[in-house]
């Protein structure tokens, strides 16, 4: 265990041997402290959408097909021009040096070995050139919440091109903090300085609530600002926090090169729709004229098969990732995923399914 300024970090470097991803939160829990923990598990208000979010996956059934003659389906996939073993992915979580010493560098660490793409916040607690290095060339995103100072999002976006990022995703379902009732019953401030913010007026996020951190941010997002960072990166821009076809059109006019259909697992908007029950329709509007991502309550393998039989490219998931990071560091994160993957492999042998290609075909039938 490592302490800093009173909070007490794990330094687990291990295999795990996983049940299901749901059954890592109450051994995380016994590891993380109580202010991390609730941050890292909270939803906002009742967490009604937060629970919805998993719930939603049963809205739909997989019809299998049988005399199909395969055996050992293959999880590759290519989505941005990125060759990776799985469509699985890391969600960009802030803030990882609550669950373990190393932060966002064992996640990227863990992902790489999974030869998932990783995905890494503003907010880390690893500066964006360590995270990345500690990705030893792997693909990794950088998210961007935007700042209401440009030289702040210019700062970050120059060290994202240098690092090698393939993408910037740009988070806009969080221009100010949901209401987080775990960290306001636990006073909750990080205790651990935000790596990236270190050198800014904002001050390091340190000894600060996340809704301070917000409130620093821009709350005014348009579709200008997708043209204006896509213009200065020159990299694809993928929009985070799409819950409706119109505002998925709408980035894609302005030049969004990916969409990701979120509600932040439930952290923001409160009362909102389970992200599962819109993916299908923005998809269909999309219709594949950008990758389209998604998360917010994958937990099972079948979830993944969901969500890329109703229009997915990618599958992305936050919070297990973090328990595994604070059970096992970066063998932690590479057992979730493999784990996960192999949930995923069964039910694709089963539904008769050999390749990716064929489960974004697979056929669902509601309730
Ligand atoms: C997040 N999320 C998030 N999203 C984002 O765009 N930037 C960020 O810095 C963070 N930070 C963050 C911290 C923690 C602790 C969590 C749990 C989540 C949201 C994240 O990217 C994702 O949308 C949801 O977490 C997905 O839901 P699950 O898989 O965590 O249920
Ligand atoms: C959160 C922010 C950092 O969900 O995205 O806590």
């Amino acid at each position: 265990m490592t302490t800093v300024n009173g909070y007490v970090q794990s330094d687990n470097e291990k295999k795990l041997d996983i049940l299901n991803l749901p059954s890592l939160e109450d051994e995380a829990k016994k590891i993380i402290p109580t202010g991390g923990f609730g941050y890292i598990s909270g939803g906002s208000e009742d967490e009604w959408t937060m629970r919805e979010n998993i719930k939603a996956f049963n809205h739909v059934q997989i019809v299998p097909r049988s005399l199909t003659n395969i055996e050992k389906p293959s999880t590759a996939t290519s989505v941005f021009g990125i060759d990776l073993k799985t469509p699985i992915m890391m969600a960009p979580a802030a803030a990882q040096g609550l669950a373990h010493s190393q932060g966002e560098k064992d996640t990227a660490k863990g992902m790489a070995e999974a030869g998932a793409l990783m995905s890494q916040s503003t907010y880390s607690s690893t500066t964006i050139a360590d995270t990345a290095a500690a990705g030893n060339g792997a693909p990794q995103f950088f998210q961007l919440y935007m700042s209401k100072d440009w030289d702040f999002n210019e700062s970050m976006l120059d060290e994202a091109v240098k690092s090698g990022a393939k993408g910037i995703i740009l988070t806009t379902d969080a221009t100010v903090d949901g209401y987080r009732e775990a960290d306001l019953i636990n006073h909750f401030q990080f205790p651990i300085p935000m790596a990236n913010l270190a050198k800014f007026s904002e001050g390091d996020g340190q000894g600060k609530g996340i809704m301070e951190i917000y409130a620093a941010a821009a709350q005014k997002i348009s579709p200008d600002d997708v043209a204006r960072i896509a213009d200065y990166t020159k990299l694809p821009v993928i929009v985070k926090g799409i819950q409706s076809p119109e505002d998925a059109l709408l980035a894609i006019g302005a030049g969004a090169q990916g969409i990701y259909v979120s509600n932040h697992g439930g952290r923001q908007l409160n009362g909102g729709p389970a992200a599962f029950d819109v993916l299908h329709d923005i998809a269909k509007a999309v219709n594949h004229k950008v990758p389209v991502i998604f998360d917010s309550g994958v937990r099972r393998g079948s979830h993944v098969f969901k969500a890329l039989a109703s229009g997915a490219d990618l599958v992305a998931l936050a919070r297990p990732v973090i328990y595994g990071l604070a059970l096992g560091g970066a063998q932690g994160v590479t057992s979730v995923i493999n784990h996960l993957n192999h949930e995923l492999e069964i039910d694709m042998q089963l539904a008769g399914t050999p390749t990716i290609e064929a489960v974004k075909k697979a056929k669902l039938i509601q309730k």
